[in-house]
């Protein structure tokens, strides 16, 4: 493939990427835009593949690496469980700053390229020095990440003392490095800053999100997504490559558009998180999820008197969370509400920004369900209908709807705006036990005078209503 022709796919290949994004912010075109990010790259692929940077000896490496990555990939997709989602994308970013050490690791140590002016080769070496940089945060901290979400690393934040002086003194210390790798005499010269600079960079990753606590993850997770496509954009600096360049930007700018989405909707300075952890600023740390000590006396009910309730109420609010994620009981729930609506209840659902563990999961697994879009409605926008609300029935959610939120200042979730089902003549709380959510701490709205306890796996609980819905 000639040169132009490589350019000319990849500007399709980029026009396909940005359609690609333009679709997943609806559910209603997320497919389509699926189906456009695939053709992207797949395209993008090819041209890199059989483009003219490319050498013949290169084939068997690259096929051998298509095909152990592809493996890899597949078997992954097949067996990840939906619920399992966030923290296999966390994984992934990893890879991809990991990628970017690697790259400009060989960049370094690859003397085929002639510089013509000592100023390309020293911008040669400010990319190389920045993307080892960003590739090596973004490698550690998505590998704790991942722990942290797949809950082999327990939730509560690691705080260090003097944490803000330490990241400082890092950061002068990689300032200080920089300045020697770029005066460096040669290559060999020129690794042992790169090397120091990396292992900061690495200790950073992994202190940031360590300090991260109570129900903050979401903005990490999301922050480290923009890392990792900046991660790629320096890549492609690297490599003269501009595709990667492009999507590279793509990527790190939606990510940290929704780093700032999610931070306003959690009422959180993205600075701080960055910094030094929510969940931990205003009272106690939180403790790793489920483990606060449930207090005070809670009205169980039955799954008949529920449906009782509901056969009754002209208003209904679903809250769903997580809980209706690992239940897999969004068919249940799509049932239940197609046979409310028929007999005329105004049923609606209320949607959390960081319900769930991975932006939009509610809304995904409603789609998926086929709930009208048009009774999904965010946080917002229905909060202040509670009060109007006969029942708001809560599925599998926890710290999204604690009104500790609001009336405790010392809290770990303190400040977050959560979804107000309390305000409704009556909420009903489906879960399994007492056990806490997410973030750790324990949730009044248990213990209010107008909340019931629906005890049991979400699933086979509406299942039972749906049954005593239908007898
Ligand atoms: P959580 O606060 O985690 O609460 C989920 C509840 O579901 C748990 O208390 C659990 O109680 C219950 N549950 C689990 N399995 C169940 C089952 N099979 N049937 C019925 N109930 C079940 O979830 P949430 O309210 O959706 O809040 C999300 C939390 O995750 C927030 O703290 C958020 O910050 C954090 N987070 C979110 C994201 C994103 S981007 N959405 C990413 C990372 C972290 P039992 O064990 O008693 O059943």
């Amino acid at each position: 493939m000639t040169s132009s022709l490589a350019t000319v796919a990849y500007i399709g290949a980029t026009i396909l990427f940005i359609l690609s994004l333009g679709g997943l912010a609806n559910p209603e075109t997320a497919r389509r835009g699926n189906v456009f990010g695939i053709i992207g790259m797949a395209i993008a692929v090819l041209a890199t593949v059989a483009g003219p940077r490319v050498l013949p000896g290169g084939y068997p490496w690259i096929i051998g690496a298509l095909v152990l990555g592809g493996s890899i990939g597949l078997f992954a997709a097949k067996k990840v469980q939906m619920t399992q989602m966030p923290e296999l994308v966390a994984l992934m970013h990893s890879l991809v700053g990991l990628a970017a050490c690697l790259v400009g690791f060989a960049s370094y140590v690859d003397t085929s390229t002639v510089f013509p002016t000592p100023a390309e080769k020293t911008i040669h070496e400010i990319e190389i020095y920045i993307g080892i940089l960003i590739g090596a945060v973004t490698f550690s901290g998505s590998v704790i990440a991942f722990g942290k979400l797949s809950g082999k690393i327990g939730g509560k934040p690691l705080l260090l003392p003097a944490r803000h002086w330490i990241n400082l003194a890092g950061l002068l210390v990689v300032i200080w490095f920089g300045r020697a790798f770029l005066n460096a005499h040669g290559i060999a010269d020129g690794m042992l800053p790169l090397l120091v600079m990396t292992v900061i960079a690495l200790l950073f990753g992994i202190h940031m999100v360590m300090a991260i606590g109570g129900a903050d993850m979401p903005v990490v997770v999301s922050m480290l997504n923009s890392y990792s496509g900046w991660a790629a954009a320096a890549t492609g600096f690297m490599l003269s490559n501009d595709l990667l360049i492009v999507v590279g930007a793509l990527v790190g700018s939606s990510g940290a558009i929704l780093s700032y989405i999610l931070c306003r909707a959690m009422n959180r300075n993205v600075i701080s998180v960055i910094a030094g952890g929510f969940g931990t600023g205003g009272g106690a740390p939180a403790a790793s999820g489920g483990t606060a000590q449930p207090a005070g006396e809670v009205s169980p009910i039955v799954a008949a008197e529920t449906a009782e309730l509901l056969r009754e109420a002209k208003n209904v609010i679903i809250v769903p969370g997580y809980g209706m994620a690992v239940a897999q009981a969004q068919h249940t729930v799509f049932e239940i509400t197609k046979l409310l609506r028929d007999k005329g209840v105004n049923v609606r659902f209320g949607i959390h920004p960081v319900a769930g563990r991975m932006p939009g999961h509610m809304n995904v697994l409603l789609a998926e369900a086929k709930v009208p879009y048009d009774i999904v409605l965010e946080m917002d926008e229905i909060n202040a209908d509670f009060p109007d609300t006969d029942v708001s029935m809560v599925i599998g959610a926890n710290d999204i709807v604690n009104p500790a939120a609001q009336d405790d200042p010392t809290s770990p979730i303190a400040g977050m705006p959560v979804l107000e089902v309390w305000k409704a003549k009556t909420s009903i709380v489906m879960k399994r036990s007492m056990a806490s959510g997410y973030a750790g701490v324990d949730n009044p709205l248990f213990y209010k005078d107008n909340n019931r306890m629906l005890f049991g796996d979400a699933k086979k609980m509406l299942d039972e209503v749906l049954s005593a819905l239908k007898a």
